[in-house]
């Protein structure tokens, strides 16, 4: 059995969000988002670590060859979210608020069926430098 180890790729993306529930009146929707919920979006630079943990392969002595995960994050994600309004130009957030819980879940269930099912795959986003979400938690 080889050691377990993780294996993190870090990835960057810029991208404009509001949140809002059409369910909720306008009082309610600003006392829940605050300024998220100012009618014309706001931006966030949004840090991803995409973590990958399973043994050591003995022939290649990786876990997972990094440059197969860097172009998997760069073109299912960074592509596809990079510069966008995550609310308008995003299909999975056409009816999801884009909360970084609700992205975080998206980013791991575009990538988790792209990545062998053997190897254990965390996301963490940083919405803000000090706020981050985790899943798997
Ligand atoms: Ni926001």
């Amino acid at each position: 059995m080889g050691r377990r180890v993780a294996v993190s790729r870090h990835e960057h993306f810029n991208a404009a969000h509001r949140l809002n529930n059409p369910d909720w009146d306008e009082e309610r929707n600003q006392a829940v988002f605050g300024k998220c919920n100012l009618p014309h979006y706001h931006g966030h630079n949004y840090e991803i670590i995409v973590r990958v943990t399973g043994e050591i392969d003995p022939g290649s002595g990786y876990v997972m060859d990094m440059k197969i995960l860097s172009d998997l994050v760069k073109d299912h994600v960074v592509e596809r979210f990079d510069h966008r309004n995550l609310n308008e130009d995003v299909p999975e957030f056409r009816t999801l608020n884009p909360s970084a819980e609700n992205i975080v879940v998206v980013i791991h269930d575009i990538l988790r069926p792209l990545i062998d099912p053997v190897l254990d795959l965390k996301i963490t986003l940083y919405e803000t430098p000090r706020n981050f979400v985790e899943y798997p938690a």
